[in-house]
């Protein structure tokens, strides 16, 4: 039996279907244009009995697949032979329960999680994707790849391609990247190329820059870099004792973890390996809030796979009409044409999902507290504890459920937002630093303890 038999690509779109081998990247079914999945014969698989199986993973840790908090549960995304998997350490993240953010989330004591993907690599979530990614890209013998980015995409793939050998180039709006993530781009020695524009314009453009010449994509439309992604989920339910939370609660951007995680809840409860699918929210800033919109106003579903193209489009020429341009602090999700829409709506149906944006005011004091109390994060993972505080005002989460929100970022990616917080005193939480002359007497006087 070949491992890579036992996995396959599937056009997303029912009256489509189309198929595909995994030796192939393509990135969209070339026969209608849409998103792709990537598909498993589990009878194929020797998928472990139950998942504290993968425990037994931990006594051999001196080897880099089983280290790897992607590649130690591979047999949940079995689609290439071990000789081709690329690992650098990803996924050795925290899922840190934490009462005082609970407090500020009116969520009782001992239900609130905090899962901390700034510990990666690179400093984010993107790592779990991109150890997978570049697995398949060395499986097809890519030697050149590219991506679009609001910065951290960027920096998981300047270290992953280096790591693996393969050359990158990298595109970014112009002066919408926090400073921490092009720092890091430039560093690990990727080609930086800085559009004139935002996000939406670098992700066009650098399809057809990949289709011109032939450069292997890695934005989340790659179906094997949300493979890598439901490895967050795993890891979840690996902290909780190999139980499944009440609630995930995730940022929404380009929407690959939403999509990603919904994926992967519905695999476990296919294989019956969890009992119980979680609910999730998918959180977006309101200068960004195309997903919320679509979903709580205009009532676009998933339908099937049927998803009612017309008011997508129309919501789009709409934009393009209004030259509109999204606005957040959290730069990260600063995105209006979230590619994995349709997978998105998808994983809402599975996880009987809810959506909400919350203001920029509310995702930096939310992030302070975060800072005080938990790990820190950056701007765009704080909009997890935000909508959190508005799903509990609603109570459409319970306090006394288990809720398990993901911090995407580490908190040193964006200084600029957290120093100009306190500095400028803008939210509740500010704590700036104090002014003292150069005497010992004055600075003592300022010093409360
Ligand atoms: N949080 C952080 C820290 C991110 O960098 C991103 C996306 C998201 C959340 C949103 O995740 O796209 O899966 O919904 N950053 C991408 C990038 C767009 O280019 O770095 P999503």
């Amino acid at each position: 039996m070949s491992m890579t038999g036992a996995a396959y690509q599937k056009c997303i779109n029912p009256d489509c279907g189309a198929e595909f081998d995994c030796g192939q990247a393509m990135f969209k079914c070339p026969q209608c244009g849409e998103l792709l999945d990537i598909r498993y014969n589990w009878d194929k698989i020797e998928v472990p009995g139950k998942l504290s199986d993968f425990a037994k993973r931990w006594a051999n840790k001196d080897r880099p697949l089983d280290f790897s908090g992607v590649w130690r549960f591979r047999e949940l995304l079995s689609f290439c032979e071990d000789k081709y998997k690329v690992t650098i350490g990803e996924g050795q993240t925290i899922l840190q329960q934490n009462d005082a953010v609970a407090e500020y989330a009116e969520v009782n004591p001992g239900r609130l999680y905090l899962q901390y993907e700034g510990l990666n690599p690179s400093g984010s979530f993107k790592d779990n994707g991109m150890a997978a990614a570049f697995s398949h890209a060395k499986m097809v013998g890519a030697a050149s790849s590219a991506c679009a980015s609001t910065g951290n995409t960027s920096a998981s793939v300047a270290l992953y391609a280096h790591s693996c050998g393969v050359k990158c180039t990298v595109f970014i709006g112009s002066g919408r990247i926090a400073f921490g993530k092009l720092s890091q781009s430039m560093d690990y020695g990727a080609q930086t190329i800085q559009i004139l524009g935002d996000f939406d314009d670098c992700m066009r453009q650098v399809q057809d820059v990949c289709t011109k010449l032939g450069l292997y994509l890695l934005n989340s439309l790659n179906p094997f870099r949300l493979e890598g992604q439901k490895a967050i989920m795993y890891r979840i339910i690996e902290g909780l004792g190999w139980t499944t939370p009440d609630w995930i609660v995730v940022p929404g951007g380009n929407l690959g973890n939403s999509s990603a995680f919904g994926k992967a809840f519905y695999e476990l409860k296919q294989l019956g390996l969890i009992e119980r699918i979680p609910r999730m929210a998918i959180i977006n800033a309101t200068g960004a809030d195309t997903l919320t919109d679509l979903v709580n106003n205009k009532k676009l579903t998933w339908n099937d796979g049927k998803v009612d193209q017309t008011i997508i489009d129309e919501y789009y020429a709409d934009l393009t009409a209004r030259n509109f341009s999204p606005h957040t602090c959290a730069s990260a999700i600063e995105i209006s044409r979230p590619v994995n829409l349709k997978k998105c709506l998808r994983s809402i149906e599975i996880c009987d999902g809810v959506v909400r944006a919350v203001t920029d005011e509310e995702i930096v004091d939310a992030k302070a507290i975060i800072g005080k109390y938990g790990l820190g994060c950056e701007p765009a993972s704080a909009v997890t504890i935000a909508g959190l505080k508005h799903l509990r005002a609603e109570n459409i989460i319970g306090g006394d459920e288990r809720i398990a929100c993901v911090l995407t970022g580490h908190p040193l990616k964006d200084p600029n937002v957290t120093v100009n917080y306190h500095k400028e005193k803008q939210g509740q939480f500010n704590n700036p630093p104090i002014e003292a002359p150069n005497d010992l007497d004055a600075i003592i006087k300022l010093i409360k303890n």
